[in-house]
């Protein structure tokens, strides 16, 4: 992890769960990391608790709500302007509703393609081209993925499972578009199962019993798990570009 001491990453949803894992241990691991959510007074004690701890990193906090485009520009022209570069974009907002085919609500499925696939595919057009404006050619793109965007669960948000179908697209897209580029700039997707956080509860938002019922089936993954996979990938030699890391809780069956 050496190499990226110094240098600066972006966590989308770096409020809670998964994505404050990933900003507190790139700025343990010395990164300067920008991490950004809509609540984003979170993220702003995160950065004080790990500035009370000593971390060697920094983490910079900034609002953004990646259902608005001009948000996220925004963001990256604060980026641009704070530290001039961007050297690793780990794309992990992202949401399910209890929304179904056949009654869901529009505005829940609009909501779900609008944060887990186009907010993912703005902050990597962005992160790529402030990549080679600042001449960064070994940088990294991670997209927080999902087992649900390799298989079909029996019954689920269906509308959630074809976002991450599709994220496993957007990465073998990705990776085609920037070997034609010619630079070396990375892409790889983590897809875990099912991981201990607000997830669930935010889902079933009126019915936290359920959300309580399946964190509670099975010994899950916790946010530290999936930490290690991104350390493996920023971690892995220059030769080596890691495309996918699938990983289940032992007890989950599906
Ligand atoms: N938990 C699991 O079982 C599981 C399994 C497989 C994959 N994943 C994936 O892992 C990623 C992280 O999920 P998690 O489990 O950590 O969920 P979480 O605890 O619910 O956190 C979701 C994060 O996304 C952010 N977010 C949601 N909507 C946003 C918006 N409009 N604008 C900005 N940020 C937004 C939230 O921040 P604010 O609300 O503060 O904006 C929050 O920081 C997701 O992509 C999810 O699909 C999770």
């Amino acid at each position: 992890m050496e190499r990226w001491q110094g240098r600066v990453a972006l966590v989308t949803g770096g409020s809670v769960g998964i994505g404050a894992a990933l900003c507190r241990e790139l700025s343990r691991q010395g990164m300067r990391v920008v991490g950004c959510a809509r609540n984003v007074q979170k993220i702003r004690e995160l950065a004080d608790e790990e500035t009370k701890r000593g971390s060697p990193g920094r983490i910079h906090a900034i609002k953004c709500d990646l259902t608005q485009e001009s948000e996220i520009l925004s963001m990256f022209d604060e980026i641009r302007q704070t530290f001039g570069r961007l050297d690793v974009c780990i794309n992990n907002a992202g949401l399910s509703h209890d929304a179904s085919l056949l009654d869901g609500i529009t505005s829940e499925w609009k909501n779900m393609i609008d944060v887990n696939v186009l907010a993912l595919c703005i902050c990597t057009r962005e992160a790529v081209k402030l990549m080679k404006e600042a001449g960064v050619d070994d940088g990294q793109i991670i997209h927080i993925s999902s087992m649900s965007g390799h298989r079909i669960p029996e019954m689920t948000s269906f509308m959630y499972v074809g976002t991450k179908f599709m994220v496993r697209a957007l990465t073998e897209g990705l990776r085609r578009e920037l070997k034609a580029d010619g630079n070396h700039i990375r892409v790889a997707s983590i897809s875990p199962g099912l991981v201990e956080t607000e997830f669930e509860y935010r889902c079933f938002k009126n019915d936290p019993d359920t959300a309580k019922s399946i964190y509670t089936s099975i010994k899950c993954l916790e946010p530290e798990d999936i930490v290690q996979s991104a350390l493996y990938i920023l971690a892995a030699p220059p030769r080596v570009e890691v495309h996918d890391i699938l990983l289940r809780p032992l007890e989950q069956k599906v």
